[in-house]
């Protein structure tokens, strides 16, 4: 199922539902960094969710994550409708 996805300062586009926030916006040429590579290990794909829902939060993301608003893109997948904006961590 095709779901809305807002990136705030860029266009909006369709993407799957199983799919990664880190997947969805290298095809939509959003730059959301991944110096780990996607695998939890760094906060350069940190997202903050400003509305809709997400695959559950994993143990491995939260060592990244200063907020309860945040997540990281190489993890969370597309659940439904979503709102969020880039915030790497440095
Ligand atoms: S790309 Fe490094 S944690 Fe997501």
């Amino acid at each position: 199922m095709m779901h809305p996805i807002e990136v705030e300062g860029y266009p909006s586009f369709m993407a799957a539902a199983g799919r990664t926030l880190l997947e969805v916006c290298d095809e939509q040429g959003i730059p959301m960094e991944s110096a780990c590579g996607g695998f939890a290990a760094c906060n350069s794909c940190r997202v903050k969710v400003l509305d809709g829902k997400l695959s559950p939060l994993l143990e491995e993301e939260t060592a990244f994550l200063d907020r309860p608003d945040q997540r990281l893109g190489c993890q969370a997948k597309v659940c439904g409708p979503l709102k969020i904006a880039l915030d790497p961590g440095i």
